[in-house]
């Protein structure tokens, strides 16, 4: 069965002071029961620290990104070996900042995404179109080919470490949010493509979440759409009590 998940993207926010701050505020603010599964990620030179204020409790830290390459001369980069190594088992690959500020590819995101995933990483994997594309009636075929370009090389069994996550561009920051008609709308297209590829299985397990300005007050509306199963927060999970609100709508 899959599963319900709320993951904090903090983005480039926060210094070390600034991390440890708000991971202690959500721990303070944890109900003690969730039906989903939570995550934050911090920037990559906090992660250790977050990794360890986040032992026992529910709270898993995941990194914002990854390379492809396994080690050597990518001045910059942070290898899979690198993250794992301060226990972190969860990257968001593929948002549309580095697709879209940062140029990466749907080539790129494909062996990011399989070199993370034959690595026993769990992926979050973003797709979503861009206000144009959504105008002209080609949001669907945008986001499938995402899709297919950078995961349909995986075999149904790495798929379990697949969690896909909607984000349309156009609602990313912006505080326009989707409908959640429009985000059941798509995550159910998202879902049947998969299944035609991999079977009803992998399709019916597979987590997708949306995101694009989901914030408590939104939250419920959309989380209660039967193919929406969480959501990828930007600007609200920057507050322990938003954030945790928007758990708690499960
Ligand atoms: P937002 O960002 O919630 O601030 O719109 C979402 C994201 O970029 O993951």
């Amino acid at each position: 069965m899959r599963k319900n998940i709320v993951a904090g993207n903090w983005k480039m926010n926060c210094d070390l002071p600034m991390t440890q701050d708000l991971i202690a505020k959500i721990i303070t603010e944890l109900p003690d029961t969730l039906n989903c599964e939570l995550m934050v990620a911090p920037s990559h030179p906090f992660l250790y620290a977050a990794f360890n204020a986040s032992l026992e409790t529910p709270i898993e830290v995941i990194a914002q990104n990854v390379s492809q390459h396994e080690n050597g001369a990518f001045t910059g980069e942070v290898s899979i070996d690198m993250l794992q190594s301060v226990g972190i088992q969860t990257v968001i690959i593929g948002h549309s900042e580095r697709r879209n500020t940062f140029l990466e590819s749907d080539q790129e995101l494909a062996e990011k995404a399989k070199a993370a995933i034959e690595n026993g990483m769990r992926v979050i994997f973003c797709i979503g179109e861009h206000l144009e594309q959504r105008k002209t009636g080609n949001h669907f075929e945008t986001v499938t080919a995402q899709i297919e370009k950078g995961l349909f090389d995986l075999t149904a069994k790495e798929w379990k470490q697949i969690v896909l996550a909607y984000e349309p561009v156009w609602a990313i920051g912006t505080g326009e949010t989707a409908s959640p008609e429009q985000a059941q709308e798509m995550h159910e297209h998202i879902r049947k493509f998969v299944a035609d590829k991999y079977g009803d299985k992998t399709a019916q397990n597979v987590s997708i979440l949306y995101g694009g300005s989901v914030k408590s007050s939104n939250a419920t509306e959309i989380f209660a759409k039967p193919d929406v199963d969480g959501g990828l927060i930007g600007g609200a999970s920057l507050d322990a009590t938003s954030f945790i609100d928007i758990a708690k709508a499960f």
